[in-house]
């Protein structure tokens, strides 16, 4: 089947990047078409901030959230080696991009999910898509120690970041952001739960600067919700806790990479309390108009509480889709009761004189 796109000529990231990535010439690719998501100059922001920001907004991918890019790769790479059957511990988005990928691929997919912390649209992706999903009665680093014993069984293929081709895929995102701004920017703020991510970015930023793709790198900037900040505290936390449930993580996999990310390119990891994502969630919604999910927004949470300096360019990633968390939304919103089906009731509420 030859590779064809919704997007005018967009293969994928995989087709898009082969020459990044650790993929042969007669490998069978699985794609959703993820990648070539929309970067969004976003001038609420830039006029607050005094900067030129954008959003790069990974809820365009196929299921909603950056882990398409990942996904594909580890997919691809699990078909190629006859897995039969791939598992995953997941806040929720890995969860839904696993299962759309091996329905792709025709292949089995158990996910483990903290029951009672997984945004309500990401549950039914998985399901939609026909995963077996187990909620477990713990946290995600637990679903995540047991998901490794399950990937020692040889059994299986765990499709989490640990396994190193979700890291390798999800690194397009850099390319992206430098073909797009034509540059890297100065900033690269980016929400931390299990920590791939900012590692992945790092990866790709370096890589197309080796290859004479760019000039420069961006400071990395990570943010924990403050709930689930391990990485800036020192040490793992046992319990941890935040409404962006996607980044509910006290021991992160990706842990060292993020401290690399951070350290190597003059940047940090921080942490912004609940507050200060939701406050972010309901600006970029109301002032950039981009839904986006809790977690995401985490990313310009830090930068509206970060000193930078004048006319840099910035980049936000937002990881996933509002649609994800349609609880949190609705918990944020006075919803207006029914009126009455006239149009003098309507006229009324509108305040329409006759
Ligand atoms: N934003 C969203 C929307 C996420 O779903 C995640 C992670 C992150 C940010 C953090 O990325 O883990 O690479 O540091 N979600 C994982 C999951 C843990 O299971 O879906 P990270």
């Amino acid at each position: 089947m030859s590779a064809e796109s919704t997007r005018t000529n967009w293969p994928g990231i995989i087709e898009a990047y082969r020459d990044f990535l650790p993929i042969a010439d007669d490998t069978e690719v699985v794609t959703l078409y993820e990648g070539a998501t929309p970067l969004y100059p976003a001038p609420y922001l830039s006029e607050i901030k005094g900067a030129e920001v954008y959003l790069k907004f990974e809820g365009a991918n196929p299921t909603g959230s950056f882990k398409d890019r990942g996904m594909t790769m580890a997919i691809t790479k699990a078909k190629e080696a006859g897995a039969r059957a791939v598992v995953c511990a997941s806040t929720g988005n890995t969860s839904a991009s696993a299962a759309a990928y091996a329905a792709r691929a025709n292949m089995a997919c158990v996910v483990l999910i903290p029951a009672g912390y997984i945004a309500l649209g990401k549950l039914a992706q998985a399901l939609v898509y026909g995963a077996k999903v187990l909620q477990i009665k713990g946290n995600f680093d637990e679903a995540l120690e047991i998901v490794r014993k399950l990937g020692e069984s040889g059994e299986i293929t765990v499709v989490n970041s640990i396994n190193p081709y979700r890291i390798e895929g999800q690194k397009t995102g850099a390319f992206e952001v430098v073909d797009q701004l034509g540059a890297p920017p100065d900033y690269h703020f980016i929400p931390v739960g299990n920590a791939g991510n900012i590692t992945a970015y790092w990866r790709g930023y370096n890589e197309y600067q080796k290859a004479g793709r760019a000039n420069s790198k961006p400071k990395m900037m990570g943010f924990q919700a403050a709930g689930a900040a391990p990485i800036v505290l020192g040490h793992i936390v046992n319990n941890p806790d935040t409404i962006a449930t996607a980044i509910r993580i006290g021991n992160p996999a990706s842990w060292e990479g993020a401290l690399a990310a951070a350290k190597d390119s003059f940047g940090l990891i921080s942490s912004v309390t609940d507050e200060q994502i939701l406050d972010a969630y309901a600006k970029l919604a109301r002032y950039e108009s981009v839904f986006c999910e809790p977690a995401s927004a985490a990313s310009v949470a830090g930068l509206l509480a970060t000193d930078i300096e004048k006319d840099s360019k910035v980049v936000c990633v937002l990881t996933g889709h509002g649609l994800k968390d349609p609880d949190t939304a609705i918990s944020q919103i006075k919803v207006p009761e029914a009126v009455d089906a006239s149009y003098s009731a309507i006229a009324k509420e509108l305040g329409i004189e006759g």
